[in-house]
């Protein structure tokens, strides 16, 4: 397809989902002011995958929306089988749209005999047959790189923002809970104009980490601390109890990725943490409810929505983010 037949306008658009995240497809649908694709996906009786698109994508650009979290292998299946029915019905494009890229924390050989599984899932991605990614606050920018095709990597922040500029805090810092996260935290340092501390962490195996001290001023000051990610819960805790050792008043935590697997929803729930905010990346499960008035849910389906828009239009998409 050329330029000039894709910028025609959203008729030529259509977007699919998986069974990772159909409520986000749903709001990105009404966003984008589009019907979301029809499609089934389900199960043979031996659990292998069924799928199926019920209307004709022949010369369309397809947007398939699937983020990897748990179960994480059934959803990569779910979304290669799509990118590949897609490709074989004749689409003109298909953008992979994966607002939590899993496996994503297994991005390089820290230690001997260990497979790069960021590294397998962009080629397995790949190999299906995508024309483009669009990822949202990857574990790791360098994925990005893992792919020889366009990837739009965007960023939660500006909706986190507006989260916090509507709760009128005063005599507040942003705090990444680790050194890794540092960049993020200048973002929202930058675009909140407030100070940013950094929390010491060092990860001692996949489920422990050890915290060490802060560097920053903490001491009577509301903290904001962002993090990629909330997986067991392990890290975030840790660094609140941390930072209110040091003297820090309330503690609100921003994430984009609310994979909260195992006891991570009660861990937060008994730490001193005033508020979770947390992004519709990934659909919340029941365990959540445990947080209770304390766990805010913001949607990104705007921004995804609207980055999905300008790929259509060949328009900026880092015109998103200034
Ligand atoms: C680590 O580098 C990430 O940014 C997160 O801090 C980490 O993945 C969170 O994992 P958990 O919640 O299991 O501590």
């Amino acid at each position: 397809m050329d330029q000039k037949t894709l910028i025609e306008g959203l008729d030529n658009l259509k977007v699919f989902t998986g069974n990772s995240n159909p409520d986000l497809a749903r709001r990105i649908c009404e966003y984008l002011d589009i019907p979301l694709g029809d499609a089934y996906v389900g199960r043979f009786p031996d659990g292998e995958i069924d799928l199926k698109v019920n209307e004709d994508i022949r010369g369309t650009d397809v947007f398939i929306v699937q983020p990897l979290c748990p179960p994480v292998n059934e959803n990569l299946m779910e979304l290669l089988m799509f990118i590949d029915c897609a490709k074989r019905a004749s689409a003109a494009r298909v953008t992979a749209v994966i607002p939590y890229y899993g496996y994503a924390r297994k991005d390089r050989k820290d230690e001997g005999r260990v497979p790069i599984t960021a590294k397998l899932v962009a080629n397995l991605i790949s190999k299906a047959g995508v024309d483009r990614v669009l990822a949202m606050d990857l574990h790791a920018a360098q994925i990005q790189g893992f792919f020889d095709i366009p990837v739009d990597h965007i960023f939660a922040f500006p909706v986190l923002c507006e989260h916090y500029r509507s709760l009128g805090l005063s005599d507040v810092v942003v705090v990444s809970p680790d050194v890794g996260g540092i960049k993020i935290a200048r973002a929202y340092s930058r675009k909140l104009n407030i100070k940013m501390a950094v929390v010491d962490k060092r990860r001692v195996g996949p489920e422990e980490t050890e915290v060490g001290f802060v560097i920053g001023d903490v001491a009577g000051k509301n903290v904001i601390m962002i993090d990629d990610i909330i997986a067991t819960g392990g890290s975030i805790v840790q660094a609140a109890k941390v930072l209110k050792d040091k003297g820090a008043k309330d503690i609100y935590v921003g994430t984009t990725h609310a994979v909260l697997c195992g006891t991570a929803a009660e861990k937060l729930a008994g730490a001193p943490i005033k508020e979770v905010a947390v992004t519709d990346t990934i659909p919340l499960d029941g365990r959540a409810r445990q947080l209770g008035e304390r766990i805010s849910v913001l949607s990104i389906s705007g921004l995804l929505g609207e980055a999905m828009r300008r790929i259509h239009t060949n328009e900026s998409i880092s015109a998103l983010f200034v």
